[in-house]
């Protein structure tokens, strides 16, 4: 977050006493001593270059096809008293990441050579050898295969269960296999409330403990960080204010100004009674205190079994910061033996920086490229250039255009692929402030819909933007978008299908993503030019004949042609988000 540059100014400060990061943490990453660096780089003009490392590169393609074996529950945990579970086991045909594939499977019956298309699949617990699933198949290259089981046989507990999926050919010649983790823990005792995160489409599912709800609802997270001591503090009836925006859930950025870096608890409690009260979900933020295990305990025993608790936050940037690679990864650890009921996020800012040892402290990845009004050649701040290995320009590796927003998602999708590891939930954090450090002025309100949805067209699960209080406009426009996107009829796209980039014609730089769910898709249109195109024709290839546009959720305009969509003329940072139904 833009906090980070107040860290940035502070350590500027401390710079004159020693470095910003250890010299046992500087050696280690091969560092010299004593240099203040940011995603690893060295940015100030009185530091040079070097390679900062860490750095995910895309392996070499196999020319041979690989069969990419995984399996993962479909939801984060099961409780006891749940019954089922099901696993979501995915075999593409992969050259990237899997094992060695031939198309060809013997049968012994008829002595006859027919293709490999299909896998027969078995599922069991490792310690105790336990078949959830046995007998059963599906295709080869096919993702998304979902598969019932029968929590009978185990008991709910914190330690999750290690289980083993295996793939043979017909003939057995062929064998993969696969690991996954269950957590199928003890139901509450103590009236808190349970996230679970969806496996398979990455939305988080929650209960309304309001209505005294068992069924399990899809959430779309949409909100601000929000200064505690700058703003909601001030009145414990700005939390009504900020819920009556249509923002759902939030995020409290701590007080770094306190003795325990965080918040006055007793004080705090009053507001989360209130929050228990109207149900505005909590994001817990620990980023001042997230590497002292002591604090994180106190704090976590202290929210957990809050009714409004939602999912915990840990580092705000821990690869810009240079934080020690295991600390995201410790604290996770801890949170979760002490609450196995939450998810735990952070937010990572920088382009590729140990992408993989950071993101292992988190089941929800979050990003923060602010693109707006900021040089991202030439830092300003620190009067230095700005490339890949060297400066600090606000915006890591960026080139300060829309394009930033999604690369980024698409990049943190890839980094996964190429780690062979199930896709986390990806959150946005769009710039929703400026007229600070690196960044000229704030995004306009169109700006700010336009970085808004081209996280959601990307994947994002949830948005989070920082911060607030922000400008009027922009609160007034997210509030408007916020009563968009976190209701059921879009919400259930979202959170209810995978999305599919569309291609556009007659325009480039349009971004389109679409969502189906039964006979209906929601199509998202993000036009990233900032000059109107009044007469031209934009046209949208989809997959199939629709019938009608059905229903309009923001701007106007579309026309469904056969297996088209059309409009004559797209405004400057036109944004349209409607429903088409298909034929
Ligand atoms: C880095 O810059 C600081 C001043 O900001 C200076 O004290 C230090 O010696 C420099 N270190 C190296 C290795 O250049
Ligand atoms: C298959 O091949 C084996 C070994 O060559 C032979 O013994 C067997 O009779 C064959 N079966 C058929 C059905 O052709
Ligand atoms: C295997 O071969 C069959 C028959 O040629 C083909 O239909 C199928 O697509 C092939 N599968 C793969 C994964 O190459
Ligand atoms: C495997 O599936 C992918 C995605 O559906 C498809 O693009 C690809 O052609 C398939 N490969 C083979 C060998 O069938
Ligand atoms: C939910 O349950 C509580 C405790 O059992 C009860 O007091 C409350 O009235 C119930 N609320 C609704 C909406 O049913
Ligand atoms: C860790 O947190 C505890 C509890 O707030 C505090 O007493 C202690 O001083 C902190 N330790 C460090 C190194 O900041
Ligand atoms: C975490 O890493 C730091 C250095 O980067 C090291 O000193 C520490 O021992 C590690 N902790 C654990 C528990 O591995
Ligand atoms: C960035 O700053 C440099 C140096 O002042 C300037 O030459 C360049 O035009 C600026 N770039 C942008 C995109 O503002
Ligand atoms: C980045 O800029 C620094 C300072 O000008 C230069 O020494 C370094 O070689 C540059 N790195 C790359 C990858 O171009
Ligand atoms: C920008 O920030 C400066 C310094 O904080 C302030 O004086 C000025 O009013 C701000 N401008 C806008 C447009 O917010
Ligand atoms: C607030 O947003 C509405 C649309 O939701 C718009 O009509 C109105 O002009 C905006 N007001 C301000 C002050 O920006
Ligand atoms: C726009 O393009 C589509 C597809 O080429 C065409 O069918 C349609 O008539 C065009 N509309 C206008 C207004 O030119």
């Amino acid at each position: 977050m833009a906090i980070a540059l107040e860290l940035m100014l502070v350590l500027s400060a401390l710079a004159v006493l020693g470095s910003a990061i250890s010299d046992a943490l500087a050696a280690e990453l091969g560092y010299p001593a004593g240099v203040d660096v940011w995603c690893g780089k060295a940015y100030r003009a009185s530091n040079s270059s070097f390679n900062p490392g860490g750095w995910l590169e895309l392996p070499k393609p196999s020319s041979t096809p690989l069969l990419d074996l995984s399996i993962r529950p479909r939801t984060n945990l099961y409780l006891a008293g749940e019954e089922y579970a099901s696993f979501i086991i995915d075999a593409p045909i992969s050259y990237l990441t899997g094992q060695a594939f031939m198309n060809a499977s013997f049968n012994k019956q008829d002595n006859l050579t027919s293709p490999f298309t299909t896998l027969f699949i078995d599922v069991a617990v490792v310690e105790s050898g336990l078949d959830l699933i046995s007998g059963q198949n599906i295709a080869v290259n096919t993702t998304g295969n979902e598969l019932g089981v029968s929590l009978s046989g185990l008991t709910a507990r914190v330690e999750p269960y290690d289980v083993v999926v295996t793939g043979a050919s017909e003939d057995g010649a062929q064998f993969y296999t696969a690991t996954t983790q269950l957590h199928f823990v003890p139901s509450r005792t103590d009236g808190g409330s349970v996230t679970k995160i969806d496996n398979l489409y990455g939305g988080l599912l929650v209960q309304d403990y309001l209505s005294n709800s068992t069924s399990w609802t899809p959430l779309f997270p949409y909100t601000f960080y929000v200064s505690w001591d700058g703003w909601l503090e001030l009145s414990i009836d700005n939390l009504r204010v900020f819920k009556d925006k249509g923002y759902n859930i939030i995020h409290i950025v701590p007080n770094a100004g306190l003795a325990n870096e965080a918040f006055d608890f007793d004080e705090l409690d009053t507001f989360l009674d209130v929050m228990d009260e109207i149900e505005l979900w909590l994001m817990f933020d620990m980023r001042w205190t997230y590497k002292n295990l002591t604090s994180v305990e106190m704090q976590v025993n202290r929210l957990k079994a809050r009714k409004s608790m939602l999912l915990y936050y840990t580092g705000d940037e821990p690869d810009g910061q240079v934080d020690a690679l295991n600390a995201t990864k410790i604290t996770y650890d801890l949170i979760k033996s002490l609450d196995p009921w939450h998810p735990v996020s952070l937010c990572l800012n920088c382009l590729n920086y140990y992408f993989e040892e950071y993101t292992s402290g988190a089941d929800i990845i979050m990003s923060d490229p602010y693109p707006i009004a900021v040089n991202t050649s030439w830092s300003h701040q620190y009067d230095t250039t700005c490339n890949t290995t060297y400066g600090c320009c606000g915006c890591d590796d960026c080139d300060g255009d829309f394009e930033d927003v999604a690369n980024r998602l698409d990049l943190y999708t890839q980094y996964q692929e190429i780690l062979n590891l199930p896709q986390k939930p990806q959150w946005g954090v769009p710039q929703a402030f400026g007229n600070e450090t690196f960044w000229a002025r704030y995004p306009t309100p169109e700006e700010e819909v336009v970085m808004n949805m081209l996280f959601v067209n990307h994947g994002a699960k949830g948005i989070a933007m920082w911060d607030y209080p922000t400008e009027p406009d922009l609160a007034n426009v997210t509030s408007a978008l916020s009563k968009v996107l976190t209701v059921s009829t879009v919400s259930s796209f979202l959170l209810g299908s995978f999305y599919t980039q569309l291609e556009s014609a007659g325009l480039p730089r349009v971004d389109v993503a679409s969502w189906i769910v039964g006979s209906k898709m929601l199509v998202s249109v993000v036009n990233k030019n900032y000059v109107e195109s009044p007469t031209t024709n934009v046209t949208i290839t989809l997959p199939d004949t629709a019938a009608s546009v059905e229903e309009v959720f923001w701007g106007s305009g579309w026309k469904v042609n056969g297996a088209q969509l059309t409009k004559l003329g797209l405004e400057a940072l036109e944004v349209d988000l409607f429903l088409v139904e298909l034929v």
